[in-house]
């Protein structure tokens, strides 16, 4: 059975996801960088932060890549300057990418895309020389797979095959539905998001790239190939920081 936060539980949750937030922009954004600028809920805390510090004049130059919607329009209210990836100021690389989680293993392996923008993050931070991730304790999970669900992008056409394929796999799977909007999610590339929970822990440097085989899977949401330094906010206030 699911549990309800309390309205002061969650007023905690979101101290912490602030205080994990500035610390990881202040302790590892610098003048000049190539800023990967991740999404969610607590990854909005970075970009408050770094908005604080360009407009405090405490660092200059930056140049950013939000990996989302609610990021480039975040960094737009806050004057912090962005680009395209592809553009001749990033020219497809970051220096440092700083994103929030949905679980991270004791490896510091990631299921993330509860927000529905894993696509554009993994292209951040597989892009980025070094990645950051930060978040509430409530993010630290034993293994990975079967808790948070996975999220699995796949494009319209591949919902039942690539479906049953996951059930395949020892999964069970649902196609996430919107709320305020009848019907399902359709991201931000024009895709569906297929919520995955395996029956047992996998693997989840393996399923990474297995799943993408399956036919239609544009991306998955586990992240194994960087190894990022975590800021993880404890209940007492310390800030844990986890290489
Ligand atoms: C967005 O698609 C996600 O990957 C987020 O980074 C992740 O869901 C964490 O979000 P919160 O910080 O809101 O929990």
């Amino acid at each position: 059975m699911e549990l309800r936060e309390t309205e002061d539980q969650k007023i905690e949750r979101e101290r912490m996801k602030e205080a994990a937030g500035k610390a990881a922009a202040d302790a590892l954004v610098k003048s000049g960088i190539k800023l990967g600028l991740g999404t969610g809920s607590t990854a909005i805390h970075v970009i408050r932060r770094v908005g604080e510090l360009l407009a405090a004049g405490k660092i200059s130059g930056i140049r950013a890549f939000p990996t989302s919607f609610q990021s480039g329009m975040e960094c737009e209210r806050l004057g912090i300057p962005v680009y395209a990836l592809n553009s001749r100021e990033l020219g497809g690389s970051l220096d440092l990418c700083i994103d929030g989680a949905d679980e991270i293993d004791p490896e510091n392996r990631l299921v993330k895309g509860g927000g529905g923008a894993l696509l554009v993050e993994k292209l951040a931070a597989y892009a980025s020389a070094s990645c950051a991730i930060v978040a509430d304790e409530s993010k630290i999970a034993p293994h990975l797979g079967t808790g948070f669900p996975l999220p699995v992008e796949v494009i319209p056409e591949a919902r039942l095959s690539a479906s049953r394929a996951l059930e395949k796999l020892g999964a069970s799977v649902v196609l996430r539905e919107a709320l305020r909007k009848a019907g399902p999610v359709i991201t931000e590339h024009g895709n569906l998001l297929l919520d995955v929970r395996f029956r047992e822990p996998v693997d989840p440097v393996f399923m990474e790239t297995e799943l993408n085989k399956i036919a239609g899977v544009v991306e998955n949401g586990f992240f194994t190939r960087i190894r990022p330094v975590v800021y993880i906010a404890r209940g007492d206030g310390r800030i844990e920081v986890r290489e």
